[in-house]
């Protein structure tokens, strides 16, 4: 499990996160929601050690990661598989060698088995002859499909998605949150989710925590969220039914 506690992130004099206490269970699909600019990304490169905290414990497992040397970082984040904002992949690099790249840096797999890993990686994600192409030749939706093979083609236990449906189409947002809820029966790791997108979020978590100004002011299921009175998640709600957020938030 993962477990949070007094996590800061400053940047120059801006503090973005301001003591995070949260725990993230084994096998759950936990999301968290928020505004633009609050600090969700943010919060998932400090947890998978691309960012390095201000201050605060981050144990994966019961090990802390916050001060780890960057050679025993790299061990921890083999479990982890990340969707990066946007599905962003390396435009210079084919599609197969987009989703070879967590294998590559972190096995010691031969080229053989590794062609073999990616070509069914593609297929889980419902994708067949695209690996010699470049990612500028797919459509937004396939591109989505790609950065979701790529974050589970290492088997992660832990996988983060950072806005996976975050300007999609309504049909390609229910065509990807239909795959990814495919990928948790089959993979069954833990998922953690960042977006502010209410419906993909009350369609596929177990929990859901809302995060603003820089602290997590409610985590509960995804039925009791829903049903809050927490005037923070009233507005959040609010604000989302009425498109404020997303409209701010296409990519
Ligand atoms: N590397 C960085 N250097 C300086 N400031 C940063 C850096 N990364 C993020 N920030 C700032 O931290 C704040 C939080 O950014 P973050 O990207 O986490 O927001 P977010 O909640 O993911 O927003 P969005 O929903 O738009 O993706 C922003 O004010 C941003 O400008
Ligand atoms: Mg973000």
């Amino acid at each position: 499990m993962i477990e949070i506690r007094g996590l800061y992130k400053n940047f120059g004099s801006q503090q973005v996160l301001k003591g995070i206490n949260l725990d993230i269970n084994d096998g759950e699909i936990f999301t968290l929601l928020g505004g633009s600019g609050g600090g969700k990304s943010v919060f998932l490169k400090n947890v998978i050690g691309l960012l390095t905290p201000d201050g605060g414990s981050i144990k994966i497992d019961g090990e802390e990661i916050v001060g780890l040397k960057q050679k025993n970082l790299t061990k921890i984040q083999t479990k982890f598989g990340m969707l990066f904002q946007g599905g962003a992949l390396f435009d210079s690099l084919t599609v197969g060698e987009n989703v070879a790249f967590g294998l590559r840096r972190l096995t010691d797999f031969s080229d053989n088995k590794i062609r073999g890993l990616v070509i069914d990686y593609l297929e889980m994600v419902n994708l067949k002859g695209v690996e010699d192409k470049l990612p500028e030749s797919l459509s937004i939706g396939m591109k989505r499909r790609v950065a979701l093979a790529r974050a589970i083609a290492t088997s992660p236990k832990y996988i983060f998605y950072d806005e996976p449906t975050t300007g999609l189409d309504p049909i390609t947002t229910d065509v990807i949150s239909d795959l990814f809820l495919e990928l948790q029966q089959k993979l069954k790791p833990t998922s953690v989710m960042v977006t502010h997108d209410l419906q993909t979020a009350y369609k596929v978590s177990d929990r859901i925590a809302l995060l603003y100004d820089g602290v997590i002011v409610e985590v509960s299921t995804t039925e009791a969220f829903k049903k809050s009175t927490n005037p923070h998640v009233v507005k959040f709600i609010e604000g989302s039914s009425k498109g404020l957020l997303s409209e701010k938030n296409k990519d």
